[in-house]
C-alpha cells in the first residue's frame, strides 16, 4: 500500500492512529500472550488468534462508548493499540488503555505521542472533560509517560492486583480538559 493510500484517523509526527484490521489479529495475539508485555496488563488467560479476530470485528459495534485504534509508525508498522473505554456521556469521562506490544519501540516516545493524540481527540472532538486510567505501581515507564501527557495521580489502591505471585498497587490517574500541557500536546494533531 502506498503512503497516499494509508488509512489514518489521527496523525502524529512519529506515529499515526488508525482503525484495526482483521489482518492485525496475528500481531495482537503475539503481544497479548507475551509475558513481558502482560506483566503490565490485567489479562492473565491465553488468547487465541480467533478471539482477536472476533474482538476486532466487534469493535465497530462498540462505538462510541469504546473506541480502539492501532498505533502505527509513520513507516506503516503496527506497534500497539490504544483506546477510550466505557465512556460516560453524562459525566463526560472516559478510561484510557494503551499497550505497545512491539517491545523494541518501548521508551521511544511513541506512547507519549499516542496518548497525547487520543486525549486531544477526547477533549477537542468528543468534548469529554476527564480522561482516567489505572496503572500498576511498578510500571514506572507508563507512569512517566502519563505524567508527561498531563496526568496526575488521584489515588492508590494498595495491593489490589495479584500478578506474577505478588500483589501490586493500582495507581489511579486522570487528566482534565483544562490543562496547559494537554492544550499544547493536542497541537500534534495535524489539521
Ligand atoms: C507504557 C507505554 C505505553 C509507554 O510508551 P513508551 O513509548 O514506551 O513511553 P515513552 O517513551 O513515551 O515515555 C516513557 C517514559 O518513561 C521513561 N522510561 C523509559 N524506559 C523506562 C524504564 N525501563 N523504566 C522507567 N522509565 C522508563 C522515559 O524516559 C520516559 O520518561 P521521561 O519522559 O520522563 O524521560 C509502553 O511502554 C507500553 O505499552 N508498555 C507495555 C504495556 C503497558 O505497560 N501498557 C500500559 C498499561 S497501564
Amino acid at each position: 500500500m502506498s503512503r497516499r493510500d494509508k488509512v489514518v484517523f489521527l496523525a502524529g509526527n512519529k506515529i499515526n492512529l488508525r482503525p484495526l484490521l482483521k489482518s492485525d489479529a496475528g500481531k495482537l495475539s503475539r503481544w497479548i500472550n507475551d509475558p513481558e508485555v502482560t506483566q503490565y496488563l490485567s489479562v492473565y488467560l491465553p488468547m487465541y488468534e480467533k478471539e482477536e479476530i472476533d474482538w476486532i470485528e466487534n469493535l465497530s459495534k462498540c462505538k462510541p462508548n469504546d473506541i480502539v485504534l492501532g498505533i502505527e509508525t509513520i513507516a506503516g508498522i503496527l506497534i500497539g493499540t490504544i483506546g477510550l473505554h466505557g465512556t460516560n456521556w453524562k459525566d463526560r469521562a472516559t478510561n484510557l488503555g494503551i499497550s505497545i506490544g512491539e517491545k523494541k519501540y518501548w521508551g521511544k516516545c511513541c506512547g507519549t505521542e499516542a496518548v497525547s493524540l487520543i486525549i486531544g481527540y477526547a477533549f477537542e472532538t468528543l468534548n469529554l472533560h476527564k480522561v482516567c486510567l489505572s496503572v500498576f505501581g511498578h510500571n514506572e515507564r507508563a507512569i512517566r509517560c502519563y505524567k508527561r501527557c498531563g496526568f496526575k495521580t488521584e489515588g492508590c489502591r494498595k495491593k489490589q492486583i495479584f500478578k506474577n505471585g505478588r500483589y501490586a498497587d493500582e495507581i489511579l490517574m486522570a487528566v482534565f480538559k483544562v490543562n496547559k500541557k494537554t492544550e499544547r500536546r493536542s497541537k500534534w494533531i495535524k489539521q
